[in-house]
């Protein structure tokens, strides 16, 4: 038996690297995994396969967390909720001087208003039901590093970091636990595009990680199963930093 046998587990941007990770080791903990992503489920088939074969009980939906009709719909269908991943996002990186109105607004919308719809959406459904459950947000270590060329970025998940305190200190009342996970530089998803095809990302990264290596989703997504887990109860508001300690002050050598 996992430890969260039987519970229902939804996880935004499921279909991308670090969602579909966390999805097939929340299933094999013993959890439904309810799949969100803005992908078509065509789409998302080799993803949806993988977390199959961890539980027989997966759901997938189409849905872009910027609806919030789609997501109070979303989760109004859903018999139970314990676990909330708040996890979809992107980065389009641009030099600061560069940055359109749109890439900012784009970055705002999905990656920091998309987890203000589904928390909240949630976090309604969980009051409502009288759960005691669960919200774990993926922020990143850049949300308090300035990291050059996505200023829009690192803005959403600074944002990010505060609605986790925000949510968790209205939601303790209620039992209900928020946290996020704020990774490194991980060679999968957003990061590992940007190593194939920023060549200046790629230089940069290089230099920063003291553990000398980036991230796998694998290690992202235990960490959201220990928040999800009971070992984590007396947790809340936490953000929890995986990034090899690159966020540690930086020396030459
Ligand atoms: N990869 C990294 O190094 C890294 C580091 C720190 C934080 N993160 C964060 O991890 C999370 C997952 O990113 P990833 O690296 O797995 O990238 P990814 O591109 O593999 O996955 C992101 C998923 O989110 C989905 N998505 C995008 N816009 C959406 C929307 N409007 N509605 C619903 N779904 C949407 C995408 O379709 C994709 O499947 C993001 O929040 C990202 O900021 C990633």
């Amino acid at each position: 038996m996992g430890v969260l046998q039987g519970q229902v587990a939804l996880i935004t941007g499921s279909a991308g690297d670090l969602g579909n990770e966390m999805a097939v080791q929340l299933a094999r903990e013993g959890a439904l995994i309810v799949m969100w992503d803005v992908k078509p489920e065509a789409e998302a088939t080799p993803q949806i396969e993988r977390v199959l074969a961890e539980s027989s009980t997966v759901t997938y939906r189409q849905i872009d967390v910027r609806d919030r009709s789609a997501v109070d719909k979303g989760i109004a269908a859903l018999e139970r909720l314990d676990i909330v991943c708040s996890n979809a996002g992107i980065v389009e990186s641009s030099p600061f001087l560069e940055v359109t109105q749109e890439n900012w607004q784009k970055h705002l919308d999905i990656n920091l208003t998309g987890c203000f719809n589904v928390c909240q959406a949630a976090a309604r459904k969980m009051v409502a039901d009288k759960t005691q459950g669960r919200i774990i947000l993926t922020s990143s270590w850049v949300g308090s590093i300035p990291w050059p060329e996505i200023s829009s970025y690192i803005v959403s998940k600074a944002g990010v970091d505060m609605l986790t305190r925000s949510m968790a200190r209205e939601l303790a009342r209620y039992g209900i636990r928020v946290n996020a996970i704020a990774p490194g530089i991980v060679k999968a998803g957003l990061a590992g595009r940007q190593l194939v095809e920023e060549p200046q990302y790629a230089a940069r990264v290089a230099k920063v990680i003291p553990l000398g290596e980036p991230g796998t989703p694998v290690e992202i997504a235990q960490a959201v199963v220990y928040l999800a887990s009971p070992q984590t109860a007396y947790m809340t508001g936490t953000i929890l930093l995986l990034d090899g300690g690159c966020s540690l002050f930086q020396f030459d050598s």
